[in-house]
């Protein structure tokens, strides 16, 4: 049996959304520190639904397939069901990874959490901002 699926190889050679949004509502970066790896994730969110998201990811080909599969299945989607993600839905959606490269997966799910995180974040900001066109 290879030790790939399909999938993986086709979300490595063919990655999707890959790029930057200038103008993301909630950016999220990991890496992990034992193999060096980085991702970092951009969503642009409307009326609480990820309408696009990108990702840049400086690493293995299982973080590469890992990061094009997740944004995938939380683009178009309400970011509560974004929140939910998991790394082994991600590696399930993907038919598999081996055991030593699920933590490429986990990188996906810590990323989009991240961002979601600081689109909380930057919403709270926003809310409890005085407002300036009040003189
Ligand atoms: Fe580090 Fe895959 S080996 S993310």
């Amino acid at each position: 049996m290879p030790l790939y699926s399909e999938k993986v190889m086709d979300h490595f050679r063919n990655p999707r959304n890959v790029g930057v949004i200038e103008d993301a509502d909630g950016v999220g970066e990991v890496g992990n520190a034992k193999c060096g790896d980085i991702m970092k994730i951009y969503l642009k969110i409307d009326d609480d639904v990820i309408t696009d998201v990108k990702f840049e990811t400086f690493g293995c080909g299982s973080a590469i397939a890992s990061s094009s599969m997740a944004t995938e299945l939380i683009k178009g989607k309400p970011v509560a069901e974004a929140m939910e993600l998991t790394n082994k839905a991600v590696a399930e959606a993907l038919d598999g990874l081996p055991d030593y490269k699920m933590h490429c997966s986990v990188l996906a799910e810590e990323a989009i959490k991240n961002a979601l995180d600081d689109y909380y974040e930057k919403k709270a900001k926003k809310a409890g901002q005085p407002d300036k066109t009040e003189q």
